[in-house]
Formats: C-alpha cells, sequence, structure tokens
C-alpha cells in the first residue's frame, strides 16, 4: 500500500514522488466550528474556506518536505484522541482549538501527554475580543501561539514548527554520544 497522508472529511492524498520515510510528519488540528470558515462571521474569520485553507498549508508543506495531516472536528474527544494517536506517528502538532482554547483541560491535559511540540493558532486575534476569549488553556503548553494573522497564522505556524523540529533534530545528533571504539570498528 503507497504511504499516504489524510486529508480533512475523509479524503487521502498519495504521496507525490520524493516523499520519504524521514520527511518531517506534522498533524493540524482544527477546532469547532472551523468547517464553517468562508461563510461563518466574515468580518472576524474572513472569507477563505477550510478546503481552500487545507490546500494553502499542503502547498507549503510540499515545499518544506513535510507530510501533513489535516483534520477537523466539533468533538472536543475526537481532538483528544487524535493528539494522542499522534505521539507514536506525528513529530509535531499545530492546532486551532477554536473555542475550545478557552474551556477545554482535556486538550491541554492530551498535548502534556504526549510531548510533542505543538504551535497554536488563531485566525483572529483572541487578545482583542470578548474577555473570555483572552484565557486559553492551551498557551502553557504549547511552543507558540500565533494569533490575529488569519490564514497566514497557519503558514507560520508550519514554518516555525518546521525550523523547531529541524533544530531539535540537529541538536539532538550533536549532542549525542559519540560511537565508542570498540562499536566504530564493528565489534560487539
Ligand atoms: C478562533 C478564536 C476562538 O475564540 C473562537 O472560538 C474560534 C476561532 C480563531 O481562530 O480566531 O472558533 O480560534
Amino acid at each position: 500500500m503507497p504511504t499516504c497522508w489524510t486529508l480533512p472529511r475523509g479524503i487521502v492524498r498519495t504521496h507525490p514522488a520524493g516523499e520519504h520515510k524521514d520527511m518531517l510528519r506534522i498533524r493540524v488540528l482544527h477546532g469547532p466550528n472551523l468547517n464553517l470558515l468562508g461563510t461563518r462571521e466574515q468580518s472576524i474569520y474572513g472569507t477563505l474556506s477550510l478546503d481552500a485553507l487545507d490546500s494553502a498549508i499542503t502547498k507549503l508543506a510540499k515545499e518544506l518536505a513535510v507530510k501533513v495531516d489535516l483534520r477537523q472536528s466539533n468533538s472536543e474527544g475526537e481532538l483528544v484522541t487524535w493528539i494522542q494517536e499522534a505521539r507514536t506517528k506525528y513529530d509535531g502538532i499545530i492546532i486551532n482549538p477554536a473555542a475550545y482554547t478557552h474551556t477545554s483541560i482535556a486538550i491541554r491535559d492530551a498535548i502534556a501527554a504526549v510531548g510533542l511540540p505543538t504551535v497554536e493558532v488563531h485566525l483572529s486575534n483572541i487578545h482583542q475580543r470578548e474577555e473570555f476569549r483572552h484565557r486559553s488553556h492551551i498557551a502553557g503548553v504549547a511552543i507558540g501561539q500565533i494569533s490575529g494573522l488569519g490564514p497566514t497564522g497557519y503558514l507560520l505556524a508550519l514554518r516555525g514548527l518546521h525550523d523547531h523540529l529541524i533544530a531539535s533534530q540537529r541538536q539532538k545528533k550533536t549532542t549525542a554520544p559519540a560511537p565508542s571504539r570498540r562499536t566504530a570498528k564493528g565489534m560487539k
């Protein structure tokens, strides 16, 4: 079976030529009501649909040679399950938890539990809006938060997480103990 990545709502796309098993893998999660992007409160969230946003993320992911898995759910439990699953299959997470940002200890705990570098994204500037949106339960377990830059925020998050993951891979390589002389000579 060819390696593949899943797009939201069950669409599966096979890897283009040139992908390899060492590619960085990032799971992108969209929370509740983001399926309505493009029609929902356009003055706040703009006119771009979720499909168009996902296409832009997928395009940049290809340029960066990152494998992305994009999903949307209106259910907190489903988001928690996808975060848990990511522990062994992905290197990092980008999440717009939408309204769950302000309410969900379960999503925060799932991110803390898997320990994957996670970037929190919001299309609107949550700090400029109603007071109840100023509080994020996710920010404390994320490596960073991007808020208020619209769809560009996701692209910046992808670049930022990509750079973060590459830097930590490099650091792991340089701090890994040098092979012992015996191992280096192929001795057991
Ligand atoms: C949002 C901001 C949240 O406060 C809101 O509940 C959303 C979208 C954003 O992307 O701006 O649904 O996460």
